[in-house]
């Protein structure tokens, strides 16, 4: 919004979209509309991407950042719980991107950016249910940007590492993150969403016109040096459970 764009953004809870639509234009001058919908319901995407037409009159960026996640073994993970984070990131990824494509960048063009993850580069202890999603939006967006290319589409991946003062940081055990961790990470640091945004707006602008079906990784290199070690992460889960 800082660079220009008018922005609607989306979410399950209206009182919290409509806080941050308010902060967003009090922040940037620009114009923000909440809209309330569920990636996970086809019905509701159609009506908010109708709304959001009829609100904008265009629609030139989609970003897809909807996502659910909490550390858990696999083994002690429900169905439902691994349906649940599938559905929410993977499914709601192509149900939104299905209709903002049907509905307009068909015919106008336009950009996707899918934000995932690193845990299914490695295998990611404690994330098999959020790496199997994020690993299905990677493909996802292979797939769509060899499909969608031709109708001038292009579509990315962005994945963050650990971002600090997010609810995924609070979710997946962040706020017990030592210097002694941080210093694992080459650059020395944790991101921030100053630097996600920066990385997207890279991703979306016309310096990066030829990438398409790929991903970004933007976490300083700390998949890179990240200790993986289920033994020891599923221990310090149940010492944090008891905290
Ligand atoms: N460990 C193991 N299982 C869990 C869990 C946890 N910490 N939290 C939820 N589940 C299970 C539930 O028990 C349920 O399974 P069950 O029916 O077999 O009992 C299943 O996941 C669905 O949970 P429910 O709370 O009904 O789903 P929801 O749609 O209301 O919430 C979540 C989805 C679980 C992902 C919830 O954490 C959420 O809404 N997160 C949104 C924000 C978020 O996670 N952001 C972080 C991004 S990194």
């Amino acid at each position: 919004m800082r660079h220009g764009c008018d922005t609607v953004i989306v979410s399950r809870r209206q009182d919290k979209l409509k806080q941050s639509a308010d902060l967003l234009t009090k922040a940037t001058g620009r114009r923000c509309v909440p809209i309330q919908m569920d990636v996970r319901k086809p019905e509701q995407i159609i009506k908010a991407v109708d709304d959001a037409l009829a609100q904008m009159g265009r629609i030139d960026i989609l970003i897809n950042g909807a996502a659910g996640n909490f550390l858990a073994p696999a083994a002690s993970l429900s169905f439902n719980a691994f349906k649940t984070v599938m559905e929410i990131d993977a499914h709601g990824t192509f149900n939104v991107s299905k209709v903002v494509y049907e509905k307009y960048f068909k015919d106008h063009g336009g950009m996707i950016v899918n934000i995932t993850a690193t845990l299914q580069m490695r295998g990611t202890a404690l994330q098999t249910h959020a790496g199997s999603a994020k690993a299905a939006i990677e493909a996802m967006t292979k797939h769509l940007a060899v499909e969608w290319g031709p109708d001038r589409v292009r579509v990315m991946c962005v994945a963050p590492g650990p971002i600090g003062d997010t609810e995924g940081m609070n979710r997946l055990g962040g706020k017990h993150l030592t210097d002694n961790i941080v210093k694992l990470i080459p650059i020395q640091r944790i991101g921030t969403k100053q630097d996600i945004g920066d990385t997207v707006l890279y991703v979306v602008s016309n310096a990066a016109q030829l990438l398409t079906g790929t991903t970004i990784i933007a976490d300083g290199g700390n998949c890179l040096t990240d200790d993986n070690n289920f033994i020891a992460r599923r221990a310090m889960l149940q010492k944090f459970s008891k905290l």
